[in-house]
């Protein structure tokens, strides 16, 4: 589909000047020629949120300047699903992936959600359907279905109970019995597997993305680097997270970096994770064999203002769908981790 209504704005010397504050977050990752491509957007869409009270929820690899320039709330797929549930704005544009931006609708059924591109999708999520959650039902009759978040809303409607990657042993380990259907990312289930005793039943799912790294290329940075720290997120095969200092998800491998501070790291992850990351940390050197998700990165400014000046792509769902779907990520959502207790 062409993308049509797309606006080209001038930079002048008005917005070079409202916009210096955001630019001198940026200016360590993103060049000046660039920035005067980027400001009149930046601009344009911060004036327009205030005016429509909306706001804008941007995933950890959207690029650096959607991530600080325009978004209000960023984060990891489960901070954006708390995020989306506690907003009072009346319009949230989702500048992430369609099942982030449906489950931000699932949430607020009564707000406006607006995704940019529609078709920005995700292969995990288009790797199973509905009707393959019922048929697993009917395989294995009273075993839970774990659902990771990155599915649509008619296999969440299937589903007992979603999980992040940042929650996704703890909720296997909440479940009762002994096996756990667990969907759709296989790579993910198997490091899930490393660290339960119960038997996950799994699906042949995979991001596009994580699955093109491989263990080789990971050694063969380090045997160049001996002090790199490598951070990897599990949806990358279980390989390379055997190679790996640190497994989390993106929020958890931020986290791993305001602790650590190592002096070189090499996020195993899509490539705007090191950018945005490296906003933060002038001090870590950030080596980038990385790959982009070409899902994440149909999102860019020009859609997000035209997202906000038509209301192009308003997120709708069937109600008794939404509810079926939301009753999994709320379960996701009010399950607490058992609390650490001393011996
Ligand atoms: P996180 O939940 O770790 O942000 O991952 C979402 C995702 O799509 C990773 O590819
Ligand atoms: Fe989906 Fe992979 Fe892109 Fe994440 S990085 S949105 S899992 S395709």
């Amino acid at each position: 589909m062409p993308d049509t209504g797309l606006q080209t704005l001038e930079f002048t010397t008005e917005i070079r000047r409202a916009t210096a504050p955001i630019y001198q977050k940026l200016r360590r990752v993103v060049p000046e020629i660039e920035w005067a491509v980027h400001a009149p957007y930046v601009a344009a869409i911060n004036e327009l949120k205030a005016e429509l009270n909306a706001i804008v929820l941007a995933h950890n690899y959207q690029t650096p300047e959607i991530f600080r320039g325009v978004a209000d709330l960023t984060g990891d797929s489960l901070a954006l699903a708390r995020q989306a549930s506690e907003t009072d704005a009346e319009i949230v544009v989702v500048c992430g992936v369609h099942f982030m931006a449906e489950t931000a609708k699932v949430l607020n059924p009564n707000k406006t959600v607006l995704i940019p591109d529609l078709e920005a999708g995700c292969s995990l999520a288009s790797s199973i359907t509905a009707e393959d959650v019922r048929k697993l039902r009917e395989r294995y009759p009273g075993v839970p279905v774990v659902t990771y978040v990155n599915t649509s809303v008619e296999v969440k409607a299937e589903t007992d109970i979603c999980c992040t990657s940042a929650n996704a042993v703890e909720i296997v380990e909440s479940l009762p019995g002994d096996r756990v259907i667990f969907l759709p990312d296989e790579y993910l289930g198997l490091w899930v597997q490393t660290q339960t005793k119960k038997e996950l039943i799994l699906w042949q799912g995979h991001c596009e993305v994580h699955e093109r790294f491989t263990a080789a290329e990971i050694s063969s940075y380090r045997e160049h680097d001996p002090g790199l720290v490598v951070l990897a997120h599990p949806e990358c095969p279980p390989d390379v997270l055997e190679v790996a200092d640190f497994v989390g998800s993106t929020s958890k491998m931020s986290a791993y970096i305001d602790d650590h501070r190592p002096e070189r790291a090499f996020l195993v992850t899509e490539c705007s994770m090191s950018d945005n990351v490296a906003l933060d940390h002038p001090e870590v050197e950030f080596v980038r064999p990385c790959n982009l998700c070409p899902h994440m990165k149909r999102i860019t400014l020009p859609k997000i203002l035209r997202s906000l000046q038509t209301g192009t792509h308003a997120i709708e769902i069937e109600s008794g769908m939404a509810r079926r779907a939301r009753r999994a990520v709320e379960r996701m959502m009010d399950f607490q981790p058992a609390p650490v207790t001393a011996h």
